[in-house]
């Protein structure tokens, strides 16, 4: 039998201990009450004083349009500063954010503003409005028994608190003479530039103030609705509220009108006192909607005034169509996931500026991916080529993106560097370096550019593999470049060949089904398995490659559809030449014999056995540099080896598929076209899965 049961007395001290209890949880500062978020104040539990009310859609205005009164509304419940207490809740530190507007009566005049308040009173009944914003009269500002801190949102300049305008923020510590101030104004994340906030543009703006009472310091951050909390604080500045603060302190707004009024109003408000940094987030969609300022003129009526209003409503829609073609024009698409890509986002305004709004005078080409323009970046007044790509379809876009913003960070002397990106409804911009040479095909192919002589194409096309061999072994992960060709060789002041437009063929790739491969390349560089099997690798890279050294040593295409009687096939010729026994008079007749023969021949050889019919007998980019470099001697390519000249010895079905069954037409002239077996790139982008 237990004790307790049995004597009325220990009955007594079990229930009077049981009420201790009760009575002790019921008073502790339960965590739960330590933080309050408020996104619309229709459930919520705030005093408001007479001239502050709740708004039927959850909006709190704290003063309308009466001159000269003051509104006031805060927590229902005080909560405990205490520098001496172990609790952090109970700390000194609190974090806070809300989301305001100031709806001015008549357009840039009104006033007064609003103040975050944190006082030991609810009771501001002897305060009075205008410039002292309902927290203090002109006997107790200042005075240090007002316990008052206070973060003043001011669109009125008051000289005698030596406010800094008619725009600013303020910490204001028992006086209204601010102890730190700044314009509203805030430095944006995406571009750095600081830009300013007009309090009484009626425009919703949220604000976080933040104090921790271990670094003694007060942040206070503005930024314009919805837009995430800048990084870098309005103000920052060191503060001890120790002497401010007492035990019990409510929080809440004070405001104020002058002669002249703005509908003040709190749309969502979150407090923490949990010790945590920031203050719990807004549902920022969830919050009442403030009203746009309210119309003018209605009282005028004489005829000039009319005519006045008619022309003012012509010239603001006028205002209005230019203000909507330009927000259309530059327009911009952005998804979540490209949040991580910010550094290499850049804005579209910026390109469209540097391209001169993409005139065809800027056009430095046109590829099979869409046009590449010259530009100016504005700010940093650096070159640039923007690569204009059309794509209709989201799908498969962050995978590429992801892909091309990865290489951005490839870095080597012989590839053309990717500067960022930006994205538009069905376009995608590409910002590389700016080649001042253009790119190889020019010159070797167009009367109005200089001859390449031997030593420069020599250094061209060491240049590019040297490029090549860093996609292929030397960088993180394996890049196929997959469109290696003259055109795609960039030439730089120096005239260095720099490798551009790497990994773009991808963009054919993403959100196709892996089972329908589509080949992508430029006719006459396609290795021969990858017509027929689709899957492009390094030895397809190197197929191309092998192309492209033949190109350039002896000045021709791959395949010449002008010359008579029949097309002729750049490999076809060189193997002939070499049947001759003077494999170096394929060399570019406009060389004019300034070559070393063994060195033109060694080029050949090794374009040849580049593109071997057979990927294995083709070496790696490693090997074609220490040719190239001399390190090693070329392997004694027998001329009979069946797999050279993929079109010559029995490889000629593969040249009829390239020829005929895929591209009838699009083989025409000197024009030779990127081209991918699939129908449309419509259907190219959109995602089979
Ligand atoms: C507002 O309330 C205070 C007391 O809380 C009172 O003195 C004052 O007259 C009221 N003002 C109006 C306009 O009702
Ligand atoms: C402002 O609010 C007060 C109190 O709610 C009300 O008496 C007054 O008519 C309102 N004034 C205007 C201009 O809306
Ligand atoms: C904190 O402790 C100091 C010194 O021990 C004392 O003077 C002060 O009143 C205490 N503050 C509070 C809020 O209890
Ligand atoms: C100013 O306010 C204080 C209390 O906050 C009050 O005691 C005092 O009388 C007021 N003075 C005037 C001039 O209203
Ligand atoms: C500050 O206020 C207290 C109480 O309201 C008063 O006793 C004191 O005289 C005031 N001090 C000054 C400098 O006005
Ligand atoms: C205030 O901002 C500074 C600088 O951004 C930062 O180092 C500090 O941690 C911030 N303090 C608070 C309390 O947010
Ligand atoms: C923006 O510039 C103004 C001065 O022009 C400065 O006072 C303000 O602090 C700056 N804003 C930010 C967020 O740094």
């Amino acid at each position: 039998m237990a004790a307790a049961a049995s004597s009325p007395a220990a009955i007594m001290g079990f229930l009077l201990l049981a009420a201790l209890t009760l009575f002790s949880t019921a008073n502790s500062q339960n965590p739960q009450t330590s933080s309050f978020t408020y996104n619309g104040f229709r459930q919520a539990n705030l005093i408001v004083d007479n001239q502050s009310k709740i708004l039927p859609d959850g909006l709190l205005q704290l003063t309308n349009y009466t001159q000269l009164v003051t509104g006031h509304a805060f927590h229902h419940q005080p909560f405990i500063f205490d520098p001496n207490s172990s609790v952090p809740s109970e700390s000194l530190s609190f974090s806070t954010t809300f989301v305001f507007a100031m709806v001015p009566e008549s357009a840039n005049t009104g006033g007064h503003g609003i103040a975050f308040t944190i006082s030991p009173t609810t009771d501001f009944s002897q305060a009075v409005a205008s410039q002292h914003l309902g927290l203090f009269n002109t006997t107790n500002m200042g005075n240090a028994s007002n316990h008052v801190v206070a973060v003043e949102l001011d669109a009125m300049r008051s000289p005698e608190f030596q406010d800094i305008d008619d725009n600013h923020v303020g910490l204001d510590l028992n006086t209204l003479i601010s102890a730190a101030s700044a314009p509203v104004s805030y430095v944006s994340d995406s571009d750095g530039v600081n830009r300013t906030l007009r309090l009484l543009s009626a425009d919703r703006m949220q604000i976080w103030i933040q104090y921790d009472d271990g670094q003694k310091r007060m942040n206070i951050t503005v930024a314009p609705f919805l837009t995430p909390k800048p990084r870098r604080p309005l103000i920052s500045t060191p503060v001890d509220l120790s002497t401010y603060l007492v035990e019990s302190m409510y929080v809440g707004f004070s405001s104020s009108t002058s002669t002249v009024t703005s509908a003040q109003y709190i749309l969502g408000w979150s407090f923490s006192k949990t010790g945590g940094e920031e203050p719990p987030p807004l549902d920022l969609r969830t919050l009442p909607i403030s009203p746009r300022p309210a119309k003018q003129a209605k009282k005028l009526g004489t005829a000039p005034t009319v005519v006045l209003i008619i022309l003012a409503i012509s010239l603001a829609g006028i205002a209005m169509g230019a203000y909507l073609i330009r927000l259309r024009r530059y327009r911009e698409l952005t998804e979540d996931w490209e949040r991580e890509y910010n550094t290499q986002r850049l804005c579209y305004k910026d390109l469209y500026r540097a391209t001169h709004g993409f005139k065809e005078k800027e056009v430095l080409g046109s590829g099979g991916f869409g046009k590449v323009y010259r530009g100016i970046l504005p700010k940093s007044k650096l070159e640039v080529a923007v690569k204009r790509i059309s794509h209709d379809s989201r799908q498969g876009m962050k995978e590429f993106v992801a892909e091309i913003v990865s290489m951005g960070r490839l870095r080597h002397r012989n590839l053309v560097h990717l500067l960022g990106y930006c994205r538009r409804k069905g376009e995608l911009l590409l910002v590389y370096d700016y080649m001042p040479n253009g790119s190889l095909d020019k010159f070797l192919f167009t009367e109005d550019k200089p001859i390449l002589n031997w030593s420069e194409r020599y250094k061209i096309l060491r240049g590019v593999a040297s490029g090549l061999l860093y996609l292929h072994e030397e960088w993180e992960q394996v890049v196929l470049h997959r469109d290696i060709k003259a055109s795609n060789v960039l030439l730089d002041a120096d005239l260095n060949g720099r490798l551009g437009d790497f990994g773009l063929a991808r963009l054919y790739d993403h959100g196709t089904n892996p089972q329908t491969t589509h080949v992508v390349g430029t006719v006459g560089y396609l290795a021969p398995e990858l017509s027929r099997l689709g899957k492009a690798t390094t030895a397809t890279d190197v197929y191309a490659f092998g192309v492209f050294m033949l190109e350039v040593a002896c000045g021709k295409r791959p395949i010449d559809t002008q010359a008579l009687p029949e097309e002729m096939i750049l490999v076809d010729w060189v193997i002939d030449c070499w049947k001759r026994g003077a494999i170096w008079e394929a060399g570019d007749p406009k060389l004019q014999g300034e070559y070393v023969r063994e060195e033109m021949a060694a080029v050949l050889k090794l374009g040849l056995y580049c593109s071997h019919n057979m990927p294995a007998f083709r070496p790696s980019m490693r090997q074609v540099m220490q040719y190239l470099d001399g390190d090693c001697n070329l392997p004694d390519v027998p001329l009979e080896s069946s797999g050279i000249g993929a079109f010559a010895m029995g490889g000629r079905e593969t040249s009829e598929f390239v020829m005929s069954s895929s591209f009838p037409s699009s083989v025409v002239g000197k024009d030779y076209t990127t081209v991918t077996s699939l129908s449309s790139t419509d259907s190219v982008l959109n995602d089979g899965r």
